[in-house]
């Protein structure tokens, strides 16, 4: 049964409002996307299989731990996923990175992929797919299931704002993923869009409105 785990630390809560706030640019929002990812990356990285393994440091030998073989593939949902990548490189540099691309019809919401380049492993790594969006759940989920043809096994889902509306498709869909989200809000309104929400995060990221 899938998890679901809300984010509840003062540091989040503070710099997901100030994304939400409309007056926020383009350098500040994505330079706090990309904080928010990394604190959201602690959360979701429990549990990552570790190996033992001896060091010398400058006073003795010792045993220590680090992440284990075949590590942490990332996949972020072209566009807004992108702005995700970053944090967690910087905590976790080794991880591979692939790109699946998908763009919501404006009129049904469905998603339409138009891309998909994935690390030749992926189907050994755990995969962290990065979206700061879960809104009606389409992309996510259709990102999950091509992930899921190409064999992947291990699949935890990353947002910073989801709707209850993503959610409960999400983890109706792929009862398997664990979900991270840094805040759930309150509802879609008719276009689809999360309410209060942060506006498009594909645009607010790159500048494009
Ligand atoms: C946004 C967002 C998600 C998707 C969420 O992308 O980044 O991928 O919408 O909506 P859903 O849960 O209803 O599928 P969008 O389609 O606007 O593309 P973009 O990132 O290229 O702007
Ligand atoms: N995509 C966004 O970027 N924002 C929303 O609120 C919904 C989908």
């Amino acid at each position: 049964m899938a998890r679901v785990i809300y984010m509840d630390h003062p540091l989040i809560h503070h710099k997901i409002t100030f994304i939400r706030r409309k007056e926020t640019g383009t350098k500040d929002f994505r330079q706090t996307i990309g904080e928010i990812t990394m604190l959201i990356a602690y959360e979701a990285t429990w549990g990552l299989k570790l190996s033992d393994v001896e060091i010398e440091t400058p006073i003795c030998r010792t045993m220590g731990k680090e992440l284990k073989g075949k590590k942490l593939a990332l996949v972020p949902i072209l566009r807004a996923g992108l702005g995700m990548v970053d944090g967690i490189q910087q905590l976790i540099p080794a991880a591979k990175v692939g790109h699946i691309g998908l763009y919501r019809d404006p009129v049904t919401h469905e998603p339409i992929e138009y891309y998909c380049k994935l690390p030749a492993d992926c189907d050994e790594r755990e995969v962290f797919v990065l979206d700061p969006m879960l809104a009606t759940g389409g992309s996510a989920s259709a990102a999950i299931t091509l992930l899921k043809q190409k064999g992947v096994k291990n699949i935890r889902f990353l947002c910073i704002i989801a709707a209850p509306e993503g959610v409960e498709r999400l983890t109706k869909e792929h009862p398997d993923v664990d979900v991270f989200v840094g805040a759930l809000d309150e509802k879609l309104n008719e276009n689809a869009y999360i309410v209060p929400g942060l506006g498009d995060a594909g645009d607010r990221i790159f500048g494009t409105k």
